[in-house]
């Protein structure tokens, strides 16, 4: 026959050009372990259900296990010419135990196959991408413990814009990434369904009972439309989609690390073993690895964006465009649970300089606020006020080159003549720090007891 699955209605083989075009086993291989699993599933429900022997039902089994020590020991033989993983593994298992083998795949089809063996890849790897993130998480919060006095400039438009602790910035990256992880666990609920039972796309007429192949293999339930079953990929679409937002989480970290490693910023390095150096210059320390934090988002995105593409004009229910399913997904997944083992260590080895910070935060008037702030609690100003009277006495120690807390009484009594010598001790960034203290603000104790909170919820997600 031309094709030992379909050769029936065949008279001729496929071109050579065709076979290499049309085979997905390149990329799909990396799904066979899923797909020996729902073969199992399978063929106990098929015997259960009366529709295979018990005898082929065995030999089915005792064959796949054989494939699976096969591949898993990479002694199989892998044929472009069977297309794809699945049937890869049948043809194998007919060369192993002969005619059974052809009923393996009585009322299935690859259809409600690939879609299975996706749904429980994707589980898999978005349980490793959520522990991953808590693994990022946890990196975070001790090295936020470390540094819950270290004063830093928080930055809008990336001017210095107020006092904020280094602590406290490395903890927004917590919350960030704790509803990547929601998101990330979210997906994985709703890709949790049993497309299983579908077949090609209108079910099958042989009495097959779909609740225990869904319960066999883990899912929550089979699912409620034959043909949805087939043609959906939302979920691999939702679960890329959760990922980018991580990257994208990770990738913002990243350029702080990036730009916070210059000279000119000088807050941090990177430790060596997530730095490389220069094939020319002598001196180079690179934050490489930082680097490729942000740019790896870029591919994770456009894998999301080249599936949804994909997807966007296909009727339902299989098209062969899906098969262009998996290498963005694979790479999507794969590429973000590798970079959150990267944040993690780069987190954890991160040097810091507590000193450059507290120098760069005592520059640029970061404490203004502080200074307005005091006229509207002390003097009763209405804040718009204030701000016009600090506006006047920041242009005035710009035209001194001093701060605002080496003005003299002089010059503060000038621009308000209550405005003494007194508010200084509100200037300095660790008292403009400490005074921002209620719940998700800046203040030490804060950032401790929000540490705490999350070495709780960390410990048992
Ligand atoms: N290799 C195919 C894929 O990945 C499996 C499904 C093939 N189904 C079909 N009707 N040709 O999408």
């Amino acid at each position: 026959p031309t094709n030992t699955m379909w050769g029936g209605r065949f008279s001729v083989p496929p071109a050579e050009i065709m076979e290499k075009f049309n085979a997905s086993i390149g990329f799909d291989q990396k799904l066979a372990r899923q797909d020996i699993e729902g073969s199992r599933a399978h063929a106990r429900m098929l015997a259960r259900q009366g529709i295979l022997s018990e005898a082929d039902r065995e030999a089915i089994l005792s064959g796949l296990d054989q494939v699976e020590t096969e591949i898993a020991e990479g002694r199989f033989v892998f044929s472009t010419a069977l297309e794809d993983i699945h049937m890869n593994v049948e043809g194998r298992l007919k060369e192993l135990i002969g005619e059974a083998a052809g009923r393996l795949h009585t009322g299935r089809s690859r259809n409600d196959q690939v879609a299975t063996d996706i749904r429980l890849w994707v589980r898999e790897s978005l349980e490793a991408i959520a522990s991953a993130l808590l693994g990022w998480q946890g990196a975070l919060v001790d090295l936020a413990e470390a540094h819950v006095d270290t004063v830093m400039p928080g930055f809008t438009h990336l001017q210095p814009a107020t006092p904020v602790t280094f602590a406290h910035h490395l903890l927004a990256y917590v919350e960030m990434a704790d509803r990547d992880r929601g998101r990330i666990l979210d997906a994985k609920a709703r890709a949790n369904e049993c497309p299983l039972g579908a077949a090609a796309l209108a079910g099958t007429s042989h009495p097959i009972d779909r609740d225990q192949t869904a319960k066999a293999l883990g899912f929550d339930r089979p699912m409620g439309n034959s043909i949805d079953a087939v043609s959906a990929r939302d979920f691999a679409l939702e679960a890329m989609n959760a990922a980018a937002l991580a990257a994208i989480t990770m990738s913002r970290f990243a350029e702080e690390v990036v730009i916070w490693s210059t000279p000119q910023f000088g807050f941090v390095r990177s430790a060596e073993a997530f730095s490389t150096g220069s094939s020319i210059m002598p001196q180079k320390r690179n934050p490489d690895a930082a680097e490729l934090l942000r740019g790896k988002t870029g591919r994770v995105i456009g894998a999301w964006t080249s599936l949804a593409i994909t997807m966007k004009g296909l009727p339902l229910a299989y098209s062969k465009d899906m098969q262009e399913d998996k290498e963005p997904l694979f790479d999507a997944l794969d590429t973000v649970r590798d970079c959150l083992a990267i944040a993690a260590g780069l987190t954890e080895s991160l040097e810091v300089f507590p000193d450059a910070m507290a120098q760069a935060a005592s520059l640029g008037h970061t404490t203004a606020v502080d200074l307005a702030d005091w006229l509207v609690r002390h003097l009763n100003l209405p804040f718009r006020e204030a701000h016009h009277v600090v506006g006047a006495l920041v242009s005035v120690a710009d035209r001194e080159g001093v701060q605002l807390h080496e003005l003299s009484d002089e010059t503060l009594m000038a621009a308000h003549p209550r405005l003494d010598g007194s508010v200084r001790a509100h200037l300095s960034p660790t008292a403009s720090v400490a005074a921002r203290d209620h719940f998700g603000g800046p203040a030490p104790a804060q950032s401790r007891a929000r540490i705490a909170t999350w070495k709780e919820r960390l410990a048992s997600p």
